[in-house]
Formats: C-alpha cells, structure tokens, sequence
C-alpha cells in the first residue's frame, strides 16, 4: 500500500448494512458529504478503490460506483493509474453553502413588520404538494417540453375564471399571460411600451419604489404623479403614455381610488390613448364591506391588469399573470418568450390543478379571516398606545400606515426601531421626486402570528413614544438619531 494513500478510517467512512439504501450510495453521500463540508479538502487523496473496498468490507464494484458517480458530479479526479483526487472546484460549493453576507443583519430582526410580507407558514403545504403529485402524474409527455410563451392553456383558462368571479375583471383565456409575478409582468409590459417609442411612465407617488426600479431597467423613465385621499391626481399625469396605478388599495398610503377618479383615469387613457397598468398586489384581503372589483373590468381596452400570487400564496411561488389588451397581447408574449421562453411549466401545472380544485379560493378565505383579526389587534392596540396618531388605509390588504409628524421623525422611528428588532418602512422609503403627501410609517401584519404582534406593536410603539419624547426636548437631535 503506496504511503500516500489514506484510510478509510482516516476519512471516517464506513457503511452500515442494517441501513435501508443501497452501500454504494452510502459510501457515495458520506464521501459528498466531506468534500462538500470541507473535511475532505479540494486536492486531497482517496484510497484506490481496492483499499477501500478491503478496508470496509465491500466488492471493489460498489467503491468503483461511488467514485464514478462522485466523478461524474465534479466533486472527484479519476485518471487511470492515478489516486483519486478532490477536485478544486468542489470548493464552489463550499462558498455556496457559507452564510450570505446580510444573515447576520436579517437574523437581528425580531419581529418583521414590514409591508410585503404575507403569511408564508400557512401556505397550504400537503395540498399543494397533493396538486404537483396529481398534475404530474396526469401531464402529457408534451406537457414537460417546451410550451407556449403565454403560458399553460388549462392555467390561462383556470385564471381567467378566476379573474372573472373573484375581481370582476374582464378576461378571456386569450387574453391572459402567465408570468413570473407582477414585477416581471410590468418589466414586459415597460418593454413593449419602449420599442414603440412610449418611454414616459407615470407613477403615483408615492408607490413601491420596486416597481420603479423595474420599470426604468424596462427602458422608462419615471414620471411621478401625486396621490391625495382620492388616491391619483389623475390631472397631473402629464405626458406620460403610461401610468401605474394600484387602485383597490393604493401602496403605500392605502386610499382607494374614488369612483369620479376611476372615471377621470378612464379618461385620460382613452383621450390620450394612453396605457392604464393596474397593480392588484393585495386587493384579494378586504375586510369592511366587499371587496372593489378591478377597474380593468370598467375598460379592458385601455388597461393592463397585472396580479400574482406573491401575496395570496407565497413570494417565492414567481407565478403571476397580466390580463391585456388585444393591442399589446402580442408583443408582450413576444417579449416573454425572448426573455425567458415561459415560466416553469411544471408549476404552471400545479397551479391550474390547485385553482381547480377550488384550494386557492379555500386558502384565500382562511387566510382573510386571519389577517383581519391581525389588522383588528394591530389598530386597536395603536389607538390604545399611539393614541394621538392617525392610522389609515386599514380596510384593505396587509399593512397600515401610521402618519408622523415629519419625516425625519418617521426615519428616527425606523431606525431606532430596527435597532431594537423590529423591521417596519416609511413612506419617504417609497416616495419619488416632489413628494409633499403625508409623512408615516408602513406596518406589515401580514406575517405574524397574534401573541408576536402583540409583542412587536409594544415594542415598537415604545420606540414611536421615545422618539417624539426626544424631539419634543430637542427637536434638532432627532434626524438620523439611531
Ligand atoms: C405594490 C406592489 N406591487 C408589486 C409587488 C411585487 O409583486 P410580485 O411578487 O408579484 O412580483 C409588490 C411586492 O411587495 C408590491 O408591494
């Protein structure tokens, strides 16, 4: 035996026959496990197959097939004649698996309040799972290659049905897109809007400063238009060609766009042949009364209805749809499928069997009961402790907002609040150039059990009182106060 070459003992493998799985894939993961963990570091030798087969006990096949699979994955150097050796790329792995840089600040959050988080811990787990089981085993072998570039028929056809009956808009299957998500669906639709030369897009200000980040990448620039109780000052969209409005529950400020301003915006895009973007992010939750139905229904022609499923199942689903009209329904399937082809067909399979079966629609209906007694907990324990500030926007959806007397108040809260564990955001956070609106903080209750936001609505309406008692006393001090 060359010196070179180590032990299994000295690589602290071995394999248990009592164990349910083959022996070589044993010996396969306590090999991939080491090199992946770095205990068996990029360069370093392996005992030839015969050693180690000798040393645990097994035919020299089962140490050949490990190693081959090992091989084959890039984690191991087999030359003939030569000892096995670690590859250096393996080291690749190890980065990926190290923390990511911003963990450490992510894990000093306590409680997460901030606006577009949703409750990820009921996403109904078995049922979907139920959903990916059956459509898979009933897809065509078609269904898993290439498919169209506007999405899955059976799922356009489930989501216009839905569209219809749930937020009263206009929507034949033909019409419907499926994309991954409503940032995806506006970046497409900014696209579109750019090659034809229309690259003004107008934005209610304040609104999600995500969404401008998207659309300027789309090729627009950025025209801001303010928002009062009535939600858009649909007379000051100016030239733009486009506008991005979110009209059931306007992000951040949460006003509804009053029905004389729907009709005013109707207006302006049939006047102007200008291009309505409707952001339904979270109309779904609607607590007092019913909910508002989409304002695409009012005038299918001249508006993009964009929705996903971000908010009412989970952010890391990146399934969305835009419903469009006739004029843009080609182009923007154009530009999808030059993007990206389509999305995930096999999600898209999932999710038309989930909508079928009527486990959207039941998630949807336990979850708006939850969020309301959540949205209940969260205004009344700041009427009790906050007693001077007014809340707003609490019928819809799953953030408030509470104003602040300026907005170097509200940036204090946010700090020092941060500091303490609790993560919320301000409006100014999401405010574009000439913003004159209200200052205010944005609170998320989506993602919080009850007895946790009882605790974070303490703690952070302790931060509100020790901040205005700190700018009572000395106003000057409270900018950038940590
Ligand atoms: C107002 C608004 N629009 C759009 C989005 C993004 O949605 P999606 O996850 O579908 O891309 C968010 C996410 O928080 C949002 O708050």
């Amino acid at each position: 035996v060359s010196p070179r070459q180590p032990h299994a003992r000295d690589l602290l493998i071995g394999v248990d026959r009592s164990e349910s799985g083959s022996v070589s894939r044993q010996l396969e993961e306590q090999l991939r496990q080491a090199i992946r963990s770095g205990a068996l570091p990029a360069g370093s030798s392996l005992p030839s197959t015969r050693v180690l087969a000798e040393d645990i006990g097994v035919s020299r096949g089962v140490v050949t097939r490990a190693y081959t699979q090992l091989a084959f994955e890039g984690y191991l150097l087999l030359r003939k004649g030569a000892i096995p050796t670690v590859r250096t790329s393996s080291q690749l792995d190890r980065k990926r698996e190290a923390k990511p840089k911003n963990g450490d600040a992510a894990s000093r959050i306590r409680y997460d309040l901030r606006a577009h988080l949703p409750e990820v811990a009921s996403f109904p787990r078995k049922a979907w799972l139920r959903s990916v089981r059956d459509s898979l085993a009933r897809a065509r072998h078609t269904d898993l290659s290439y498919g169209d570039a506007a999405g899955l028929w059976e799922l356009r056809v489930e989501v216009a049905n839905y569209l219809v009956r749930a937020r009263g808009v206009s929507a034949e299957p033909e019409q419907v897109v499926i994309t991954g998500g409503s940032t995806h669906s506006l970046a497409l639709i900014g696209r579109v809007l750019a090659r034809r030369g229309k690259t003004q897009m107008a934005f209610e200000n304040p609104s999600h400063y995500i969404l401008h980040g998207v659309a300027e990448s789309a090729g627009q620039e950025i025209v801001s238009s303010p928002v009062d109780d009535e939600g858009i000052r649909t007379d000051l969209i100016g030239e733009a060609q486009s506008v991005v409005v979110s009209p059931a529950h306007q992000f951040p400020s949460g006003v509804a766009l009053s029905p004389i301003r729907r009709e005013l915006l109707l207006t302006w895009a049939r006047d102007t042949g200008g291009l309505i973007i409707e952001d339904d992010y979270d109309a779904e939750f609607r607590y007092d009364r019913a909910p508002i139905g989409a304002l695409q229904g009012l005038d299918p022609e001249h508006v993009v209805y964009i929705g996903s499923t971000g908010k009412t199942l989970v952010p890391a689903l990146r399934l969305g749809w835009a419903v469009l009209p006739e004029s843009v329904i080609e182009d923007f399937t154009l530009e999808l499928f030059s993007t990206m082809l389509h999305v995930s067909g096999m999600d898209q399979l999932a999710f038309a069997d989930f909508l079928r079966r009527g486990e959207f629609d039941r998630h949807l209906r336990q979850m708006r009961a939850i969020y309301r007694d959540r949205r209940d907990l969260l205004v009344t324990e700041l009427a009790n402790l906050l007693p001077g500030l007014r809340i707003s926007g609490i019928a819809a959806g799953l953030h408030v907002v509470l104003e602040m007397p300026s907005c170097e108040i509200a940036e204090s809260v946010c700090t020092r609040a941060r500091s303490r564990g609790v993560a919320v955001e301000t409006i100014s956070q999401h405010t574009l150039p000439k913003y004159n609106g209200r200052a205010g903080i944005i609170l998320g209750y989506g993602s919080l059990s009850m007895p946790a936001l009882q605790s974070a609505i303490e703690e952070f309406a302790r931060t509100v009182a020790d901040v205005m008692q700190e700018a009572t006393e000395d106003p000057a001090a409270v900018a950038g106060v940590p």
